[in-house]
């Protein structure tokens, strides 16, 4: 269960760098878009079933588009591979946009720092940022064959070519630094788990306060299935199914041992596409889809990593 799906039209696909290319999509009528904000990113549905969610990268004020870059994996599962073999009007079913990883409007200093394909978001930031507030775009990548946008981001970008891990980490501490000790800046990091990481770690070694860090995750991290207490119970309400989830065991494996049909895409706790309503029972959120409130109000959780903190739990499925 995802947000409702539209069908729209690529106006254009562009080479943005090695392996990454954009995709203007458009409304079949021309009509304008559901409005969005800079962080948002869509989900797209691929043959075969697959669900993937691209952030948004033009400006939010083009109104007839909506611009997504995609980088062609090697390790694909599919959904890059799919993104590469589209052409110029194609249609493809789009989500409205959605925002996890929206700008801090309390912020005076908005740092971003992009790792590889991770300028994707932090790139519709800056779009956002340039004619106001104070900002500051750092982009690491591979080599310049990588970067993609360097026609328009030009030389409003610190670029970091061909780093290694000791490179990137001493690049981290020095801009960290810079701003260490201000309450008013606000970090943003986008990029390759490992390369998160190392941007977590420089900030907490400069003793910047976690609040002052906003990410935006690919993937989500690994799964830790099942509690650590042990196993619970579920009932599948709409099935008339119940069952025990051991530990260790995810809910979607139960289900789909019992004959209950949960939609699944990423099982990793990203896409949406196993969004269920919440009956009775605590969830355990391990995914990297919903929001705080959301979180907080308990009534819908991602089966495909998430958990159950008590004895029962009751999924409208
Ligand atoms: S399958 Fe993607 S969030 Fe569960």
């Amino acid at each position: 269960m995802i947000q409702e799906m539209d069908t729209l039209k690529i106006r254009s696909i562009r080479i943005e760098a090695e392996d990454i290319r954009s995709f203007e999509l458009v409304s079949t009528d021309g009509s304008c878009l559901p409005a969005w904000s800079p962080g948002a990113h869509v989900t797209v549905s691929l043959a075969g079933g697959l669900l993937r969610a691209y952030s948004l990268c033009n400006h939010v004020r083009e109104h007839d588009c909506y611009r997504i870059a995609v980088k062609l994996e090697p390790q694909s599962r599919g959904g890059s591979r799919a993104m590469h073999c589209l052409q110029v009007g194609d249609l493809l079913r789009v989500s409205a946009p959605r925002n996890l990883f929206e700008l801090d409007a309390g912020a005076q200093r908005h740092v971003l720092i992009a790792g590889g394909i991770g300028i994707t978001p932090l790139y519709a930031m800056f779009n956002a940022l340039r004619d106001g507030p104070v900002y500051e775009l750092h982009y690491f990548v591979r080599s310049a064959a990588h970067a993609a946008f360097m026609d328009q981001i030009g030389l409003e970008a610190q670029f970091y070519s061909g780093f290694g891990p000791a490179q990137i980490a001493q690049a981290l501490a020095d801009i960290v630094g810079r701003h260490a000790g201000d309450p008013r800046t606000t970090f943003y990091t986008c990029g390759p788990a490992s390369f998160m990481a190392a941007v977590e770690a420089a900030l907490c070694a400069a003793g910047v306060p976690a609040e002052q860090l906003r990410s935006e995750r690919f993937s989500a991290e690994p799964a830790v299935p099942g509690p650590a207490s042990g196993g619970f119970h579920i009932v599948f309400a709409r099935s008339g199914i119940e069952a025990d989830v051991p530990a260790g065991i995810l809910i979607i494996q139960v289900a789909r041992e019992c004959g209950v049909d949960i939609p699944t895409s990423c099982e990793q706790g990203v896409c949406g596409a196993c969004l269920s309503n919440v009956i009775e029972g605590c969830p355990e959120h391990l995914d990297a889809y919903l929001n705080d409130a959301e979180r907080a109000a308990g009534k819908l959780m991602l089966p495909c990593v998430s958990s159950c903190q008590g004895p029962l739990l009751v999924l409208d499925r």
